[in-house]
């Protein structure tokens, strides 16, 4: 075999968060577009079996074969598949019924055997998972060999997201760190202050991106299209642009990872609630 038949192992990364609406699909839709630009094979697919909307935000509103055909056997990945923005996308179904019905019969081996065929034909596989930690999440966290997870700089998502973090320990995944999304109020929590309760609740967690509030986002979204085509540079864009580059490794962490700092007291006291340690 030839250097040039030699292909680097795909990697697959699930999108989650511990609190629900925290910017997963957002997420997932445009660090896949941004992957694709930096000239990577990119597929994304939606793990939020109950409440899918890849699908929309990716501009695709009509697919007749989606991701319960092919879970349930009724289609091949091929047929589930649609290309928008330079990648893959397999959606998910909103059809009520469907969603019962898929949810009470997918089988582990099925959600294997799609992965498994999907890894085959990329380099990314970036999966919306969805919030919390029930059935849905789990499949979608135990999919994928790493798990990114998105929260908002409070204090509340930051102790679901640990939450989450802990699962994927637990099912084999590997976090390479965090993102912040939606940051820039007056009563943030502060990146420092992210790292520091990360670095004491799970060891260290960097944050490999701070995601600017900004109403391009919701624009972009009303438009059906993702906010890295529909305004390339407005402040989330770049944020988003500057992510796919750290996780190609084209860039270093934009932040030193966590060291040791002087710890507030509410973040000492969640820790002490959360590990029993002494903060
Ligand atoms: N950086 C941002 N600035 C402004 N609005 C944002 C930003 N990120 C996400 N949003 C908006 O927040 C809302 C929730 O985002 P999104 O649907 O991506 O969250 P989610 O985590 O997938 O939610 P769910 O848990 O319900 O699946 C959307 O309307 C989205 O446009
Ligand atoms: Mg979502």
């Amino acid at each position: 075999m030839g250097a040039g038949n030699l292909r680097a192992k795909p990697r697959s990364i699930s999108i989650t968060s511990g609190k629900g609406g925290t910017g997963k699909t957002t997420l997932t839709a445009n660090l896949g577009v941004a992957l694709g630009s930096l000239g990577k094979k990119v597929i994304i697919l939606d793990g939020d079996l109950a409440m899918a909307n890849l699908g929309i935000v990716m501009g695709l509103t009509k697919c007749e074969t989606n991701f319960f055909d092919v879970l349930s056997g009724k289609a091949d990945v091929g047929e589930a598949l649609y290309t928008n923005y330079g990648i893959k996308v397999l959606p998910c179904g909103f059809r009520f019924e469907d969603v019962h019905d898929v949810l009470s019969k997918v089988k582990r081996e099925r959600v294997e055997e799609v992965i498994n065929e999907l890894l085959k034909q990329t380099e990314f596989l970036l999966i919306d998972a969805a919030a919390g930690i029930a059935d849905a999440t789990i499949i979608s966290i135990a999919a994928a060999r790493e798990m990114l997870p998105v929260c908002n700089p409070t204090y509340t998502s930051l102790v679901d997201c640990y939450k989450t973090v802990r699962l994927a320990n637990v099912l084999g995944s590997w976090t390479r760190g965090l993102v912040v999304n939606r940051t820039g109020k007056k009563a943030d929590l502060s990146l420092d202050e992210v790292e520091q309760f990360m670095g004491r609740t799970l060891g260290a967690m960097p944050v490999l991106a701070d995601i600017p509030e900004d109403p391009k986002v919701q624009e972009a979204e009303r438009e059906c299209v993702p906010v890295v085509v529909y305004e390339p540079e407005c402040s989330a864009s770049i944020a988003i642009n500057e992510l796919a580059k750290v996780i190609v490794g084209e860039r270093d962490l934009p932040y030193v990872p966590y060291e040791e700092r002087a710890v507030k007291e509410t973040t000492s006291r969640l820790v002490r609630a959360l590990t029993g340690r002494r903060a």
